[in-house]
Order: structure tokens, then C-alpha cells, then sequence
């Protein structure tokens, strides 16, 4: 026991750190979780402050130029950390750097930049660092040139995503897991499927596993991820399709919670919308981005559906689910969005009231078609989307007002941001509960009456544990 002890209190002080910054969306949240799990592997352990790491890893994002620039000047600031501590290894990875030229010019502007990879080959992360320190060791020795990795490849079915080495999942009680990578939709605005390839699907079986895995090991909540679950087993061409996927999820034993995420409105089927409503497992709650409401901006957007496509979507979701929660995403000042396209995106929010909504404004992405096409002022785009956020505002607080006085099933997530004595959960539809509970309340289900709304925030008291 004493000599375990010792043991394990050097381990502590010779382990090597790492410290990783995410950006971006929850692909890469959870590929974050997979380059932990990775580098835990390799002996590394996680510091809380990055002043304290042997690797910094940057998982980066590009969807827009706000995510790219806020990554690139964290990069700029590790700078000074790197002349401080010169064997410091820093990494650069994901979506940014697999963009055209991009990783060239992160060679020329960023020389300590020591490790660049894509999106599908992170798993080399490994052989990469010991080939780092193994040439400043060489370098010691001999004026040999130090070794510089500028790896992003992305042949269409290449990929090297570990699926072995166990994740470092962060977000307990909720597990992510990847069913499908990348995307082969081309909305003329977007980066996604220039930097994630095309579409791959994982096995049925190797998803099912890791869903198992996830419930033994005690998540409560597993959410599905691709850029559109709805393409999932496309490409396998055995007939697998989604709402297979969610058959045989929905049947394996245990008490937890499903949600799945990008739905895209033009793939998503009456057999999916059959699953929803017919399972016990899966939440009724469904993120549905609409991104405009106009028909000739959505024909412009590449999106591949129409105002009454989408609308007869939200009817039949509604007739079969009626207490579902419908999120979306909306990107205003697309090029060709005039004041009357606006106005049809703003009826048509009014029209479908979702329970909430992540508004964009456009942004050129180089190598994408939009970003060819004659540009509006950035102030028109600002006004717009006010406009949008005051109206979604107003519709995501007349929701919340309808829960006050229900008693729902919350799922108990995590504390209440600054508190020891509130938790935080959310109800099957989505909506965000905070009541009085500990930490020790963290992965059960309650049912909570709700007292109080406000914004897009619920507040209530438990009734009790759900069995
Ligand atoms: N695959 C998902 C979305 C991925 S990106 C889907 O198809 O719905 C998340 C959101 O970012 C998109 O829904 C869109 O609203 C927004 N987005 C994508 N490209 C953008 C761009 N160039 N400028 C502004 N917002 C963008
Ligand atoms: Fe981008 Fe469209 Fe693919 Fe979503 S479906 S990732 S918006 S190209
Ligand atoms: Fe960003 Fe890549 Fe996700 S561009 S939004 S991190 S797929």
C-alpha cells in the first residue's frame, strides 16, 4: 500500500502534461475527448493551466471567420509560453488547417508550430510527438534540420480516427458518439464538406458496441453525432439506414436517454419521425436547421428543400410528438437575401415557434461558391439579425412560460453554474431545468415541478426520483 502510494506519487511529478483547447462544434468536443484519450495512453496526464503542459493541442474550428481568428490568436499567444519553455510540443489539428493552403501558412507564420493534422488523420498524434522529441534529441547531438510534421491528407475514404484507444469523455452524464464523418451535401456557404471528406459511416455493430459500452459504464444520456445522421449507412450499401440505427439502440436494456444531432431536413424520413415516436429512448427533441426562410435563398443555399418541405416536416413531427422541442439553426445576409427574403425567414420563425434557435450571420468561406457571389454589407447583416434574435427571444419565452405549473423528467447534468446547493438538467423536449440538488444528483433522473420561467431557462422543484 505505502510502496503503491510512492510509486504512484512519482508517476504524478515525471508524467508529461497536456493541455487541449477545442473549438467549434461537438464533433470536435468529442474528438477532443479522443486525442485525450490518446495522449492519457501515451503517459500523458491533463493540467488545469496550460503555463503547466509539455503539449499544448489546438482542435480548431473554421465555420466561420470569427472561430478561425479566435483560434489563430490563442496560437500567436502560445508564443510566449514556447520561449519560456522551449520543449514545449504544440499541435495544430482539425478543421483549420484542412483547408487549402491553410497549413502551409500556419508553417510560415507560426515557425513553433511543431505538429499540424486534418480532421481524419488525428490518430497519428502519437508517432508524431515521439518523432518531435526524438529529433531535439538528435539536434543535441548534430546540426540536423528538427523534425516539423505538416500532415492533413484527405483522400475520400482515408481515415485514421482511433476507435480503439479508450475516449476521455468529458460531459458524464451524457456520452457522444460518432456514427457518421463528414458530409457530402455542398451548401454553397459551408466549409464542413471541403475539410470533413466525404461521407463515411461507422458499422452498425461497432456503434452498438460503444452505445453499450457507454450505458454499462453508466451515461445516462448518449448523443448520436454526424453532420447529417440522416445520410447514416448510405455508404454502406446493406441496406443499414438510420432509423434502423435507432431501432436497435432504442432495444438495448438500460435506463438512458438518446439524442442525435444534425438532422438535415431534406434526408430526414417518416421512418425516423416512426422511431422517435414510438421509442421510449430516444428524447422528443429534434434539431432541425432551417437556415433561411425564402425559397429562392434556400434554392441559392444548395439546400435541397423548399418553405413546404420544411413546414409539412414540423406538421408531422408535431402530429405524432406533440410535446416535442424543435431547435434550429438560421444564417442571415446570405448574398442573395434581400429585405423581403428576410422578412419570409422571419414569418416563417413565427410560423413554426421553435423552442430555440442559434442565429448566424454569413460568412465568406474561401473555396465555397457563395463566397464568389456579391457580398451585402456587414450592417445590414447586423440589423438583420438582431431583428431575428429579439423575435426568437419572444417565442422562446412564451415556451417556457407553457412548462410553469407541468411536472417533467429531468435528467440531473451537472451543478448550476456557480453553486454547490442548485443542479441544472434538461426535460426529454430539451429545455434547461435548474433546481435544488448536489453534486451527488448528477446522473439520476427526477421529476421536477416547474415554478418559474425565464428566457429560455426553466426553474423548478423535485417531485421525486424516477425509478
Ligand atoms: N451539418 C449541420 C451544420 C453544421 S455547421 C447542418 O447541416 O445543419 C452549423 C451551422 O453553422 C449551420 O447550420 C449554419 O447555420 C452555420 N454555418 C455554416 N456555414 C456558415 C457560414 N459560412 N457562415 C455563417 N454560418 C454558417
Ligand atoms: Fe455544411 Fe450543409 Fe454539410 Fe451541414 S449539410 S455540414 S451546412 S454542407
Ligand atoms: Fe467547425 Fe469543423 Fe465543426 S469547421 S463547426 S469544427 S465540423
Amino acid at each position: 500500500m505505502h510502496i503503491c502510494a510512492h510509486t504512484h506519487g512519482r508517476n504524478q511529478i515525471d508524467m508529461k502534461k497536456y493541455f487541449i483547447h477545442t473549438y467549434g462544434c461537438q464533433m470536435n468536443v468529442h474528438e477532443s475527448e479522443k486525442l485525450a484519450g490518446i495522449l492519457s495512453n501515451k503517459g500523458y496526464s491533463k493540467c488545469a493551466n496550460e503555463n503547466d503542459a509539455d503539449i499544448v493541442v489546438y482542435n480548431t474550428c473554421c465555420i466561420r471567420d470569427t472561430a478561425e481568428r479566435r483560434a489563430l490568436g490563442n496560437i500567436g499567444v502560445i508564443k510566449g509560453l514556447k520561449k519560456q519553455k522551449p520543449s514545449l510540443v504544440v499541435a495544430v489539428v482539425g478543421c483549420m488547417p484542412q483547408q487549402d493552403g491553410v497549413a502551409d501558412s500556419i508553417r510560415e507564420k507560426y515557425p513553433y508550430v511543431d505538429i499540424v493534422l486534418g480532421t481524419r488523420n488525428i490518430a497519428m498524434i502519437a508517432d508524431e510527438i515521439d518523432k518531435v522529441l526524438q529529433s531535439r534529441a538528435n539536434l543535441k547531438k548534430r546540426s540536423d534540420k528538427k523534425y516539423r510534421c505538416f500532415n492533413n491528407v484527405l483522400p475520400d475514404d482515408y481515415l485514421n480516427i482511433d476507435e480503439q484507444t479508450p475516449t476521455l469523455r468529458t460531459s458524464y452524464p451524457n456520452a457522444w458518439v460518432n456514427i457518421i464523418y463528414g458530409c457530402n451535401n455542398f451548401c454553397s456557404y459551408c466549409i464542413v464538406p471541403y475539410v470533413r471528406g466525404r461521407e463515411l459511416s461507422r458499422s452498425m455493430n461497432s456503434v452498438l458496441d460503444e452505445v453499450k459500452r457507454c450505458v454499462d459504464e453508466g451515461y445516462k444520456e448518449i448523443t448520436l453525432l454526424g453532420q447529417n445522421v440522416n445520410s447514416y449507412g448510405n455508404d454502406l450499401s446493406d441496406g443499414t439506414n438510420f432509423a434502423k440505427l435507432l431501432h436497435s439502440i432504442d432495444a438495448l436494456p438500460g435506463k438512458f436517454r438518446v439524442r442525435f444531432m444534425t438532422s438535415h431536413p431534406k434526408d430526414l424520413t417518416d421512418a425516423v419521425i416512426d422511431e422517435m415516436a414510438a421509442s421510449d429512448k430516444i428524447c422528443s427533441n429534434l434539431h432541425l436547421p432551417i437556415q433561411a426562410g425564402s425559397d429562392k435563398v434556400l434554392r441559392d443555399m444548395n439546400r435541397r428543400y423548399d418553405r413546404e418541405k420544411y413546414l409539412s416536416l414540423i406538421d408531422k413531427l408535431r402530429s405524432r410528438m406533440p410535446d416535442i422541442g424543435i431547435t434550429t439553426d438560421i444564417m442571415v445576409g446570405f448574398p442573395t437575401e434581400t429585405e423581403k427574403d428576410f422578412c419570409d425567414t422571419l414569418e416563417i420563425v413565427e410560423r413554426v415557434r421553435f423552442s430555440n434557435a442559434f442565429t448566424f450571420i454569413y460568412s465568406p468561406r474561401k473555396g465555397t461558391p457563395a463566397a464568389l457571389m456579391e457580398q451585402i454589407p456587414y450592417s445590414i447583416k447586423q440589423e438583420r439579425i438582431s431583428r431575428l434574435i429579439a423575435l426568437q427571444n419572444r417565442i422562446t419565452k412564451e415556451i417556457s412560460d407553457t412548462y410553469t405549473g407541468g411536472v417533467y423528467e429531468v435528467l440531473c447534468e451537472d451543478l448550476a453554474p456557480k453553486r454547490s446547493d442548485k443542479v441544472c438538467g434538461r426535460t426529454d423536449s430539451g429545455r434547461l431545468v435548474t433546481f435544488d440538488g448536489t453534486k451527488e444528483d448528477i446522473g439520476k433522473f427526477f421529476n421536477v415541478k416547474i415554478t418559474q420561467s425565464r428566457s429560455a431557462s426553466l426553474f423548478g422543484t423535485k417531485e421525486g426520483d424516477v425509478l
